[in-house]
């Protein structure tokens, strides 16, 4: 892939008729050492918040050895990328097939499970012919927790509730070598207290279960930093997070885990799109809802941008954007601030864009071709860089009375 500067130099070079995802491995690379050297456990990476193999083998160069999987095309992707890695099969719904073929031909001994009839299909899938069960399993119990922090939710689809979970707990802990209990607490969680609360109920969850717990797997959430959206440190994450965790009843040897997707990949890449027509404060640009602004359309998120037409400082409007397919519902409200005096012809970049962006996108209506650059630049903004005002001084962190 060829090497830029950075957008502008894009623009420059190749005047592109079609959206450039930008990449940046150097950030993916210091995002994967923060979490490698100051998370208090392993860090796991999930392979869904971006699947892109070059992104995987910057994770795995900067020390990021194990992968959340959660369908057989990652396992598959993953194994054939890192034959080395750990992977963990973290979908509590699998398919007989997925996980046979997981155990069997990938070497995957850790999958999660929140009912009775997952962890039954687990313990026949890696039965061999002989009869003979599985003696290397790490089972994960997927609890339920809350996702009022966070702004996307996972509480609804996935976790045992806390009044059922003691008797899965013990069901599970007959079949494994090593038992766990896991949870998310929702993607882009604002505060550290969103960990504290789930940890609190995993307590509950092993006291009434009275079992041996050996890992604890606090999950993704971990978040990054768009417009409006600016967590405390992720070094107060991790402290809370260690905290509690040494304060639970496991076993003396419990493994800590987390399943960062976001806070890994987010800063990795952005996008550099064309204002094809304005209309009124409305730009139609040449990505959208089914392109990598997924997230923007359908959850109104808010990505940085900025244009890349020339260095004057200009007045700030704002604008809503369409994205190139002929649906109604491909917008984005934003607002997005960019010069007042933007028209079509001029390109913007989109920033931010590295977790849940291109990993989304889709051809449908004939769009969905992309070009490809590596830029030298830093991401619009960061997390890991040491440079950003301490936004305790905000009201971001909940305290919990
Ligand atoms: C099981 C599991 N682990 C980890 C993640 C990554 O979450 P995040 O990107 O918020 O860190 C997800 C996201 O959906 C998930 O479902």
């Amino acid at each position: 892939m060829q090497q830029f500067s950075d957008a502008k130099a894009v623009v420059r070079a190749i005047e592109p008729d079609e959206p450039v995802i930008l990449t940046r491995p150097h950030a993916a690379a210091r995002a994967a050492r923060f979490f490698v050297e100051k998370f208090p456990g392993t860090s796991m990476y999930a392979v869904k918040a971006n699947p892109s193999p070059d992104l995987i083998e910057i994770l795995w160069d900067n020390g990021v050895t194990h992968y959340d999987v959660a369908s057989i095309g990652e396992v598959r992707l993953v194994r054939g990328l890192l034959p080395e890695a750990k992977l963990c099969f973290m979908h509590p719904v699998k398919t007989s097939r997925a996980i046979k073929e997981a155990y069997f031909q990938h070497g995957v001994k850790t999958y999660s499970l929140d009912t009775l009839e997952e962890l039954e299909k687990i313990v026949a899938a890696t039965t061999d012919d002989r009869g003979k069960a599985a003696e290397d399993l790490s089972l994960l119990v997927r609890l339920r927790v809350s996702s009022e922090h966070s702004q996307l939710s996972l509480a609804s689809k996935f976790g045992v509730d806390l009044a059922d979970a003691a008797p899965l707990l013990q069901a599970t802990r007959q079949h494994c070598d090593a038992l766990g209990v896991c949870f998310h607490v929702g993607s882009q969680a604002m505060t550290p207290f969103a960990y504290v609360q789930a940890l609190e109920r995993v307590r509950a969850a092993i006291a009434e279960a009275a079992v041996t717990v050996d890992i604890v797997d606090v999950g993704g959430g971990f978040p990054s930093i768009y417009p409006d959206l600016e967590p405390p440190p992720l070094e107060d994450y991790f402290a809370m997070i260690h905290r509690h965790f040494e304060s639970l009843p496991i076993s003396y040897s419990a493994e800590l885990w987390a399943e960062p997707g976001r806070a890994l990949c987010a800063e990795y890449s952005s996008i550099i799109v064309r204002v094809e027509k304005r209309r009124e404060n409305e730009l139609y640009i040449n990505d959208g809802a089914y392109g990598a602004l997924f997230d923007a359309a359908h959850v109104d998120w808010r990505f940085p941008v900025r244009a890349l037409e020339d260095d004057l400082i200009k007045p700030l409007a704002e604008f809503a954007f369409y994205g190139p397919t002929c649906d109604d519902a491909d917008y984005m409200a934003g607002p997005f601030l960019l010069p007042e005096d933007i028209q079509a012809g001029d390109y913007i970049e989109i920033g931010m864009l590295g977790a849940y962006g291109a990993a989304m996108k889709t051809d449908f209506n004939g769009f969905g071709a992309t070009e490809g650059a590596i830029v030298m630049d830093e991401p619009m903004s960061s997390l890991y860089r040491g440079d950003r005002p301490d936004p305790r001084a905000s009201d971001n962190v909940v305290s919990l009375r």
